[in-house]
């Protein structure tokens, strides 16, 4: 009998507070014009008084509940992707469970930048297919303004905050929904080109994110195609049976790069970048929960994910919903 993977519920939530181009480029030597023309970026979410990583993370989660009608007491596993976890320690992940009354499960993080919630998705499928979970929350949250430094125009323009969840559940009916497959790639030799100085008591470091963008760009479509053909040819498909590209929202030149190699037309796209910008771990499940909850993604669809982060991390994920 084969388990697969039935994505059964999705849910998100941004903070109240936007922040326009326009604002930053009060305090920063920037503007709405370089920012929209380079990124696609108009607008992000910032965190206000209060919210973290844990209560983004545990309000999407109890969203995505929601929608698949689950109650917390039937969850196995929460796993949460984030670079901006609360604390070293309880996991991220941990502290959600508490908060949605998870009480039967296991839970832990993922520290794969913005390719955390492929590798959390792929995570929670390989837990699934193995038989070790028949419910599992995944979930990626980010607070990206608290390790932006805020003078610094190359990185602070990109960043948002935000979360977002699926719920997997295991299935052993022959049909052919859930997740078909997914890819995941690192390599450490880049890991200078995108990170974080320092860590909790490492000495003279700033605990902000750098980042060669230019670097990063050269490397994203091309490692970003190939995970995608990858993921395809895995199942025998083609890029005219993908029925929607939810990808990383980077940049809108990245995503429009990786659709044209993919011969994608622009209306199967998801784009959040312009109103989220970039919420690393959180951008896919953001984008997912809004094109479900819009009507575009319908069950039956074919949705071909991929994402490039700090690491490099890359990969890519093709769910039947
Ligand atoms: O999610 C994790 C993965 N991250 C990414 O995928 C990001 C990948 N990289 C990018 O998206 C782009 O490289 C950026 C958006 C970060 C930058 O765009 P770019 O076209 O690569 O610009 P650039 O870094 O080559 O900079 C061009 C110019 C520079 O000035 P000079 O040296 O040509 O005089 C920068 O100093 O733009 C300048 N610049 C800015 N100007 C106004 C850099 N940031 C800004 C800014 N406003 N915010």
């Amino acid at each position: 009998m084969t388990v697969r993977s039935l994505l059964v519920g999705v849910g998100s939530y941004l903070p109240e507070r936007i922040v326009t181009n326009d604002e930053l480029s009060e305090r920063l030597d920037t503007s709405d014009d370089w920012i929209r023309g380079r990124t696609g970026i108009r607008q992000r979410h910032i965190v206000g008084e209060g919210e973290t990583a844990v209560s983004m993370g545990a309000r999407a989660a109890q969203r995505a509940l929601d929608f698949a009608g689950i109650d917390p007491l039937e969850v196995d596993a929460v796993i949460l992707a984030t670079s901006t976890p609360d604390q070293v320690f309880p996991a991220t992940a941990v502290r959600v469970m508490n908060d949605l009354g998870v009480k039967n499960g296991f839970g832990f993080d993922i520290a794969a930048a913005c390719s955390g919630f492929i590798y959390a998705l792929s995570t929670a499928d390989a837990f699934i297919r193995a038989g070790n979970a028949k419910c599992v929350v995944v979930i990626g949250s980010e607070v990206y303004s608290r390790i932006l430094d805020w003078s610094d125009r190359g990185t602070a323009v990109l960043f948002g905050d935000g979360a977002g969840a699926v719920v997997l559940r295991a299935t052993d009916k022959p049909d052919e929904n859930g997740v078909l497959t997914t890819h995941l790639h690192a390599d450490g030799s880049t890991g200078d080109i995108l990170y974080v100085d320092g860590a909790v008591g490492v000495p003279n470091c700033s605990a902000h994110l750098k980042m060669n963008g230019r670097e990063v760009f050269r490397h994203a479509v091309g490692k970003l195609a190939s995970s995608v053909d990858e993921a395809l040819e895995s199942v025998g498909m083609t890029y005219a049976d993908v029925s929607w590209l939810v990808p990383h929202q980077a940049n809108i030149r990245i995503i429009d790069g990786v659709a044209r190699k993919l011969q994608m037309p622009k209306e199967r796209v998801v784009v959040t970048v312009d109103r989220h910008a970039n919420t690393s771990a959180a951008s896919i499940p953001l984008a997912l929960d809004e094109a479900v909850r819009d009507g575009r993604i319908k069950q039956g669809d074919l949705v071909l994910m991929e994402a490039l982060g700090g690491g490099l991390t890359w990969g890519s994920a093709l769910v039947r919903m």
